[in-house]
């Protein structure tokens, strides 16, 4: 399985300044076999970088933040996944700011995560209990019910094709009194995830669908919260925005597979 370093750079970012970062980042790094990095732009920055990427060859690629789950039509303000195509090689799909701040449900995660799959392209489907909904020992039933309503539309054997981000709600930073989760927490969910997972799809699928972590990562704690065993990789969004602290981060992932 690849170990996957994702940036969401989230409502940040120019055209002109994710060129630059982008530029830096193909400069940096060099192409390490197993490690897939992946940045998430603004909608309008993802033409420009797909350019500018086609380029040189493609080390990173490209992820959209958000789309419309139908194919094409009257949606005035909408962009679907099937414009998209060709242009990003992921999509995330609920990310809890997506859920809280625009209200997207179920039903319309499990439709796009079918838009995705049917377009060709990767859905990372985000799942994670908020704070109140941990302290009421809720975790498990939310991160059941955000799993397989998620999953619901697409075939059994398209599971795999998805990648899980677990986000704790309470741990990402942009959150009032976010606090860092640590590691057995982090376990604890990611057990969850792959027990659902196997009980609904089978063993096969649980072990090959890539689950990441994701919630206030850096470069400091991104080695401890890489080692929690079932964990393939990181959703990284305020550390993502250096590029410095998100090229530390893809060279440890990159030393701990070494
Ligand atoms: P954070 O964001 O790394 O800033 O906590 C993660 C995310 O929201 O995907």
């Amino acid at each position: 399985m690849k170990t996957y370093i994702v940036g969401n750079w989230k409502m940040n970012l120019t055209v002109g300044e994710s060129s630059i970062y982008l530029q830096k980042l193909l400069k940096r790094i060099r192409p390490a076999k197993g490690i897939e990095v992946a940045v998430s732009p603004s909608l309008i920055a993802i033409q420009p970088l797909r350019m500018q990427l086609d380029k040189n060859n493609s080390k990173v690629k490209l992820v959209a933040q958000n789309f419309y789950h139908r194919d094409y039509g009257a949606f005035t303000g909408e962009v679907s996944v099937s414009q998209l195509r060709g242009l990003v090689n992921y999509a995330i799909v609920g990310h809890s700011e997506r859920r809280y701040v625009f209200g997207e449900t179920n039903k319309d995660l499990k439709q796009k995560v079918a838009a995705a799959i049917r377009n060709g392209i990767t859905p990372i489907l985000c799942i994670g209990e908020t704070e109140n909904e941990k302290n009421f020992g809720e975790t498990a039933d939310v991160l059941r019910d955000q799993l397989l309503g998620g999953l619901s539309e697409i075939d059994a054997e398209d599971v795999k094709k998805v990648v899980i981000a677990y986000e704790p709600v309470w741990a990402i930073s942009s959150n009032k009194g976010a606090r860092l989760a640590a590691p057995d927490e982090i376990a604890e969910s990611i057990k969850l995830i792959r027990n659902e997972l196997k009980e609904t799809y089978g063993k096969e699928t649980a072990d090959e669908t890539p689950v990441l972590y994701g919630g206030s990562v850096n470069p400091n704690n991104a080695g401890a919260y890489l080692t929690i065993p079932g964990v393939n990789g990181l959703l990284i969004g305020g550390s993502s925005l250096v590029s410095d602290h998100f090229i530390d981060i893809i060279e440890l992932a990159k030393r701990l597979r070494a």
